[in-house]
């Protein structure tokens, strides 16, 4: 073994990076929970960075996030039940509002104060005399925006690094936007370098989203400001499935993949300023080999009527087309985890020119993993080429 040949790079830890109390810095950023439509009359159990989570609306219809945990006898809140923007323990009926106060022990009746002990005798039991005095469930923020939900799990809400990502087009007249939530067998650095990954599509996505040409990519990697932002030199490619749809003249195509840190990649392909896609993905943590994937997808035809009636109408048929192409992601994800978790071992990386993009996201998200001190990996920019 040749230790000497390159500077020692930053091994990716799994374990670590999807662990609460090991992640350093990456838990100073919003995470998605799940999507503003999920969250109705039921509250939704969740895990992120490893801390199981309940969510649910408060009284005001504002997403709440706790823990999912009893104060009581720590049964699991989330197989409870809300109303009144409260949500109750399915054990012995215990109510907590959105921040985690606990307002009605139901064994109290309707005094909801121990009677017969006085504060003394309640004292030296241990007891605690009425529902203002067992404490709170830990609760977390929330923030709601394009039909997501975000959570914050760090310590202080008003050192978060970065906004919650907003997601594009969402706003822009003409586009058609709408969202997948995919479970992945694997974790956050590996699904964020297979979602920026070119390479991969010819062998995964064959016949389904490009077919391998063998022929040269130039491309420019841009690092800078926790940001990767790759853009390809590639005027046309073909692209089957929904490229043709997208591109049916033949327009010069804009290629960017960007990676945002900690959790969040976006593509885009444009044809000018009438046509494209969009497909960001933002990758919730659940532990170090399970993640959660929310991806949003835009669009926008070159060739639709007013209302964007065709774009709608299609909506269905792009549902099931990029379901069959992230399906094919989940079964590679499933078989890199297994890769290397038969082999006992931690993921080992080889990386050549055609991986500086993800030995990029690798330093960024290490360096988070590590505290995230200092300004991060410096500013830099390169060409290189890579062959699909
Ligand atoms: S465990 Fe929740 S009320 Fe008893
Ligand atoms: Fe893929």
């Amino acid at each position: 073994m040749d230790d000497a040949k390159h500077p020692p790079r930053r091994a990716v830890d799994l374990e670590a990076e999807a662990d609460l109390a090991r992640c350093g810095a990456l838990k100073d950023f919003w995470y998605v929970g799940c999507l503003s439509s999920e969250l109705q009359g039921k509250p939704l159990s969740r895990t992120i960075l490893g801390t199981p989570l309940v969510l649910f609306r408060d009284a005001q219809g504002r997403p709440a996030a706790l823990l999912d945990r009893c104060l009581h006898r720590n049964a699991r809140l989330s197989a409870g039940d809300c109303f009144d923007g409260k949500i109750g323990c399915p054990y012995h009926g215990w109510v907590y509002d959105g921040s985690g106060a606990c307002t009605e022990i139901p064994s109290l009746g309707p005094a909801q104060q121990g009677r017969l002990l006085d504060a003394a005798g309640h004292a030296k039991a241990g007891l605690e005399a009425c529902p203002g005095d067992v404490g709170r469930v830990p609760s977390f923020a929330t923030r709601e925006q394009d039909g997501l939900v975000f959570v914050y799990l760090g310590t202080d809400v008003t050192q978060a690094r970065r906004e919650p990502f907003r997601v594009p087009k969402v706003e822009e007249p003409g586009w058609t936007v709408y969202f997948m939530v995919t479970r992945f067998p694997n974790g956050v650095t590996n699904l964020v370098e297979n979602f920026m990954d070119v390479p991969h599509t010819v062998f995964v996505h064959r016949g389904w989203f490009r077919n391998r040409k063998v022929r040269p990519v130039p491309a420019t990697v841009a690092r800078r400001d926790g940001e990767v932002l790759v853009t390809y030199e590639q005027q046309q490619d073909e692209l089957t499935g929904a490229g043709f749809l997208m591109n049916p003249t033949g327009e010069p195509m804009v290629h960017t993949d960007h990676f945002f840190m900690p959790n969040v990649t976006r593509v885009d392909y444009l044809w000018g300023a009438r046509s494209g896609y969009v497909i960001s993905s933002q990758v919730t943590p659940i532990g170090p080999l399970e993640s959660l994937v929310y991806t949003s997808i835009s669009y926008r035809l070159p060739w639709d009527v007013p209302g964007h009636l065709v774009a709608r109408g299609l909506k269905r048929a792009m549902k099931w087309y990029t379901t069959q192409v992230i399906g094919q992601d989940v079964d590679i994800m499933r078989v890199q985890n297994e890769g290397f978790t038969r082999a006992k071992r931690g993921l080992e990386f080889t990386s050549t020119e055609a991986d500086l993009l993800h030995a990029d996201i690798e330093e960024v998200r290490g360096w988070l993993r590590e505290g995230g001190s200092g300004d991060g990996p410096e500013p830099a920019n390169r060409r290189i080429e890579f062959w699909i």
